[in-house]
């Protein structure tokens, strides 16, 4: 059997980078413009960090989602589920709270939950993150969206969505988790083991729950922006005001809870009205007090996170490409054995200034010439006994089929002429 990667990872080989490259390129582009700093945390934390953020009723806990190891120092260890952690890890560790406030933070890498594989849905996957920490302006959560949607935008994604919500603070989300413990728990024998399990640890993740059943027993009950406090409702009032005045569109999702347990007030999510079932490209939020559990100064923070993977399947699915990888302008054909060492050697001259191929053995012109074209060059450059002795190579135009015979000493200049114009 042929070896193969680990179920729910992959490859992205040499025709899919260009991509991400572009992806990347203009991600950080919009990002770094409004301020924000790269980081680049490790892969793995020590375990506590995640558990502590993640809260006991979140998706990673319960499920055992997190890749988790011992190592030989007796140490566990876990691959990071997602980048929010680390990052406030690295904002305590390095006395973060003393730069200009807010901090802003984003990152890019892998990510990995061990979770049930579909379309969308993988155990090492990618996001871009962001953080601000430092405000707990409603100008900053709007600024904030704002950026998601426009880093979004920038990939050259259009059909994007931002669905808000608000899970208020913590006194508005325990008369909320009361009130549904009080209207379910009658009736907690009639909802799946799952369903039951939230109603135990953090009834308000119920609203989440895909089964039929349990959802025509939430849907009668009211909503969680109905239980937001006046401040709660305020902030929130105040965020959708500014994505009003800067034209975001976005649509309140009154029962928009979130897999992690850490958000306060503001929570939302972007979708893509494309790409079916997980239409999820990225969600965020606030979580004042965060720092403060892992061990922090009182902050308040805010963020977010895109999946890169959804992201490139939403921009296929609206038929967009990214341009290329570098091709070889030319391809150098050697047409005898003396002519090999001479291409190999230009080759390396060139290659400071151009992307360059050439053939490892001798080759007959027609075969030479297939050589160039598969290799995607614009230009064969042919060089045998005759053109040694002219000091020239032939070169052939592989678009439009046209030759020129050049000097070997001019050839670099015609090339880079040519590039240029
Ligand atoms: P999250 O909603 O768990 O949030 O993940 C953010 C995004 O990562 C999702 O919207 C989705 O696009 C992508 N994603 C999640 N799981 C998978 C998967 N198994 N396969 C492929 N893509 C996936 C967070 O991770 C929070 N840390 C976001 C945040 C930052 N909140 C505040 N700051």
């Amino acid at each position: 059997m042929k070896p193969q990667a680990v179920k729910g990872t992959h490859d992205i080989l040499p025709a899919q980078v260009p991509a991400w490259r572009q992806l990347e390129q203009r991600v950080r582009q919009t990002l770094e413009r409004a301020g924000a700093g790269e980081i680049r945390p490790p892969v793995f934390e020590h375990t506590e960090t995640f558990i502590k953020t993640a809260g006991e009723s979140s998706d990673l806990v319960v499920q055992k989602e997190m890749y988790t190891f011992t190592d030989r120092g007796e140490r566990s260890l876990t691959l990071r589920p997602e980048f929010t952690p680390g990052f406030l890890r690295a904002y305590i560790q390095h006395g973060m709270h003393t730069w200009p406030s807010p901090v802003r933070l984003w990152g890019i890498g892998p990510v990995f939950r061990a979770e049930n594989v579909q379309r969308g849905r993988y155990r090492q996957f990618h996001q871009v993150n962001y953080e601000v920490l430092g405000s707990d302006s409603a100008l900053i959560d709007a600024e904030t969206i704002a950026l998601l949607y426009d880093a979004l935008s920038a990939t050259g994604l259009r059909n994007l969505r931002v669905r808000l919500g608000s899970v208020g603070d913590p006194d508005d989300r325990s008369a909320y988790n009361d009130y549904l413990r009080e209207q379910l728990s009658p009736v907690a024998d009639k909802l799946t083991e799952t369903s039951q399990e939230r109603l135990r640890l953090n009834p308000m993740r119920l609203l989440d729950a895909k089964d039929p059943g349990d959802r025509a027993l939430i849907e009668k009950l009211r909503r969680p922006l109905e239980f937001l406090g006046s401040a709660a409702a305020n902030h929130f009032a105040e965020v959708q005001d500014w994505l009003r005045a800067w034209d975001i569109p976005f649509d309140i999702d009154d029962s928009l809870v979130r897999g992690l347990d850490y958000y306060r007030r503001t929570a939302f999510e972007v979708h893509h009205l494309g790409i079916g079932a997980q239409s999820a490209l990225s969600g965020g939020g606030r979580y004042d007090g965060l720092v403060e559990s892992l061990g922090g100064p009182p902050t308040a923070g805010i963020g977010w996170a895109f999946g890169v993977e959804r992201v490139l399947d939403a921009l296929e699915e609206e038929g967009q490409q990214a341009s290329d990888a570098e091709r070889p302008l030319v391809f150098l054909v050697a047409l005898d054995t003396e002519a090999v060492a001479e291409v190999a050697g230009l080759s390396r001259e060139l290659r400071r200034e151009v992307a360059v191929g050439y053939t490892l053995t001798s080759r007959k012109t027609a075969r030479g010439l297939k050589d160039a074209d598969r290799s995607g060059a614009r230009f064969a450059a042919l060089r045998g006994e005759r053109e040694r002795a002219a000091g020239t190579f032939e070169v052939k135009n592989l678009a439009d089929g046209t030759q020129h015979t050049v000097a070997e000493d001019d050839l670099r200049r015609w090339l880079l002429d040519w590039e240029n114009s």
